[in-house]
């Protein structure tokens, strides 16, 4: 104690008679008192560490102190993680779970990827943040290796899904607007989606819930259902700009639409010069077997976006645009701080590379197709389950009652898995997941429904 009360004021007096020294550069003062000035948390080294992650508390500590000053708009399991490896997570009261979230479609590779994690570290020691006034070799380097699993076209790079369908959106308007009439702007979205939560992809998102309160959503966006061309065909006029889907609901509960549904929308599209935006976000980087869901259809959508599992939970957002409509993007159009910075692309194109060379996509269609079999064959035994849904690892289980408890139950035993729209159990592993570390998930799943 007596320490602490001396140190800090000598340390001080050293900090001042050093700035003294170069007072003729203000630069240099501000310099100094930055670099030393962390060095008197020394003497509070126990309570900071014990905030800033070093495991000291437990679930119930790390929960009560969140309830108090986190924003309540979550609605969260009582766990709190403090260690990933591969398929499992551990909570801060030493509680191993399998998990089949992922992050929500996030850490495909697996939590704490070594390959990935070291991509990124090393690019941290060698450059951080730089803004997208400069060029990065990290950035150039993983949008020429993205561009190349693309057809012809440009990236935009940003920092989550929402963002990239902001992107799309500006720029499927911009295009139309400029090539075609000033007033092209109405966008063709559907039933069911989820596109993100800041306004232009709230505007086109559906669930009437998440925009409680929200009002007024962007003009001009129409809702038709899902897989059906004769709604979308009525739905356009000459105000129409673009149409916007995802290539599997997964928010909504994992509903797979026909192939050839998809391949007459495209078709409509280029009749009638609609921008075709394929959301990715959830679907991208591997999660139904192929690298993007639009592979599994043989159709090339003007606009992609996608984001979450990109850099394996690095936040990382992009869109991809044909060259046609990249080139409207002209210098000062859009832009963002963060996006592509180098870290994230470092672990993207890490991320990129192990998806790309390893058997990861035919594990993820091998074993989807697996689960999906189980699950279906769970039918016979557990009575509530109505309808088993997948595309690859993105797997649901729509049941006849809620699934509150279901996730809970789950948890209880090990398995972490989440619930959509009330009664749907969505189930996300990693794409390294093993037959073995399936059969035990569907076992407490079992479990779970069974009680
Ligand atoms: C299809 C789709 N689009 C957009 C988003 C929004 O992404 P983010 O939460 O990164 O903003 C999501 C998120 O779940 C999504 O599933």
């Amino acid at each position: 104690m007596w320490q602490k009360v001396i140190i800090i004021p000598l340390q001080f007096s050293v900090w001042v008679q050093e700035a003294s020294m170069s007072l003729e550069n203000k630069e240099d003062l501000r310099y100094n008192v930055l670099f030393y000035g962390p060095q008197p948390m020394i003497s509070g080294q126990r309570a900071s560490n014990r905030f800033s992650g070093d495991d000291t508390m437990g679930n119930k500590e790390i929960a009560d102190m969140a309830n108090t000053c986190l924003s309540p708009n979550y609605t969260r399991q009582p766990i709190a993680l403090v260690k990933g490896k591969g398929a499992f997570v551990w909570d801060a009261d030493g509680k191993k779970y399998l998990d089949f979230v992922s992050g929500v479609a996030v850490t495909n590779l697996g939590h704490c990827n070594t390959i990935v994690n070291k991509a990124a570290q090393k690019q941290m020691i060698k450059l951080g943040h730089t803004s997208n006034l400069y060029y990065t070799e990290a950035q150039t380097s993983y949008a020429k290796a993205l561009l190349a699993k693309l057809h012809p076209g440009r990236l935009f790079f940003c920092n989550s899904g929402a963002e990239a369908v902001e992107a799309a959106l500006k720029l499927a308007r911009l295009y139309s607007s400029e090539k075609y009439d000033k007033n092209r702007l109405e966008v063709i979205a559907f039933e069911r989606a989820f596109h993100g939560r800041t306004m232009g992809a709230l505007s086109l998102t559906y669930n009437k819930k998440y925009k409680h309160g929200f009002g007024p959503m962007l003009p001009g966006v129409k809702h038709v259902p899902y897989e059906n061309l004769g709604a979308v065909e009525k739905a356009i006029t000459s105000k129409t700009c673009a149409v916007i889907i995802e290539p599997a609901q997964g928010e909504a509960g994992v509903f797979v639409p026909e192939i050839g549904f998809i391949q007459k929308l495209a078709k409509l599209c280029a009749s009638k010069n609609l921008t075709l935006i394929f959301d990715e976000v959830q679907t991208g980087f591997g999660r139904t077997g192929k690298l993007f869901a639009y592979e599994h259809f043989g159709v090339k959508p003007n606009i992609i976006t996608m984001a979450k599992s990109m850099a394996n939970g690095f936040p990382m957002g992009a869109m991809f645009a044909d060259e046609e409509r990249a080139k409207y993007l002209v210098p000062g159009s859009h832009a963002t701080t963060f996006g592509g910075g180098a870290p994230a692309c470092a672990a993207a194109a890490a991320t990129l590379e192990i998806l790309s060379k390893a058997d990861t996509l035919a594990n993820v269609r091998k074993l989807g197709k697996y689960m999906v079999i189980k699950l279906t064959g769970m039918k016979a035994t557990h009575k509530m389950i109505r309808e088993v849904r997948g595309i690859g690892l993105l797997v649901a289980v729509e049941l006849s009652t809620p699934g509150s408890s279901i996730v809970r139950r789950c948890a209880e035993s090990g398995l972490l898995v989440n619930c959509v729209n009330d009664n749907t159990i969505r189930l996300m592993p990693p794409l390294i997941i093993k037959k073995a570390e399936v059969d035990k998930a569907l076992n407490i799943l079992g479990k779970a429904l069974a009680k």
